[in-house]
């Protein structure tokens, strides 16, 4: 008997360009409550434009979109605040001390004053900032001004979080850390979707869709995906390169 998992983010056959370049070129895909799903690519790949629909700040050219069963583009939708970005580029205020860019995100998302003297102080502890509130967010370490970003995102508890390559630049210690953080938030019941180019980064996530020039390659398990291709899910790479050649006939890298 198969169950039917409920999907919280959902792609259905959507296309996005840029002027000449197709960044998805029909692409769907399916993250399931609680899960963490990973978006996995090289540079280019069409992550992030993936990201920007899913958060509803881009429209699609064609497909649908949803969000928690609802379209994210829409400004009326209360689902917008269901959810949470930690966006690629740096959005932080660097010359903004850790405490006061939390309070600045604070007022935004609209936040009590005890609500967020409640959620700053959980916040700090689960990313181990309490010692830097003073610290400038451009005198952070790359994996600080992550995880920063990341207890932004997350100050109105979204249900939903997307992460745009979050261990991007990050050393390998500080990336471990980021990854533990994570599956502490989807241990409290969140669901999310991680973009990265680390082809290692697969086999860290519950389920992963392979992008490639727009295109989803393949789908699912990661420690499935390497069984059937015969290696180890910590070898995602050579996945990745034969489900690649597989795709173009052996004519791309
Ligand atoms: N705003 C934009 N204007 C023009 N081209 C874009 C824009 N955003 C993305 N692209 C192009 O779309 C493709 C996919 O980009 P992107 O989604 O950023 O990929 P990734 O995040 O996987 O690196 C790339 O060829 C990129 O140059
Ligand atoms: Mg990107």
């Amino acid at each position: 008997m198969s169950t039917c998992p409920d999907v919280d983010v959902a792609l259905e056959d959507v296309r996005r360009g840029f002027g000449a370049t197709q960044a998805l070129k029909g692409v769907s895909l399916a993250v399931h409550t609680g899960e963490v799903y990973g978006l996995v690519g090289p540079d280019g790949a069409g992550k992030t434009t993936a990201i920007r629909l899913m958060a509803g700040l881009l429209l699609p050219d064609a497909g649908r979109v949803k969000m928690l069963g609802e379209n994210p583009a829409d400004t009326r939708s209360p689902v917008r605040e269901s959810l949470g970005l930690v966006p690629q580029r740096n959005t932080l205020y660097g010359d903004l001390s850790v405490d006061e860019n939390l309070h600045f995100f604070a007022q935004m998302f609209g936040l009590s004053r005890k609500d967020f003297t409640e959620r700053r102080e959980q916040l700090l502890d689960i990313t181990r900032l309490s010692r830097f509130t003073d610290r400038r967010a451009d005198a952070l370490s790359g994996g600080m001004y992550k995880k920063l970003a990341l207890a932004c995102a997350l100050l109105h508890r979204p249900r939903v979080l997307l992460l745009d390559e979050p261990t991007n630049g990050v050393d390998p210690v500080s990336r471990r850390e980021l990854w533990e953080l994570l599956y502490g938030l989807v241990h409290e019941g969140m669901t999310l979707l991680v973009s990265t180019p680390y082809m290692d980064e697969a086999a860290r996530c519950h389920r992963v869709g392979l992008l490639y020039a727009g295109e989803l390659i393949a789908e699912g398990d990661p420690r499935e995906l390497a069984r059937q291709h015969g290696v180890a899910a910590s070898n995602f790479e050579a996945v990745f390169l034969a489900l690649v050649e597989k795709r173009t006939g052996g004519r791309a890298a």
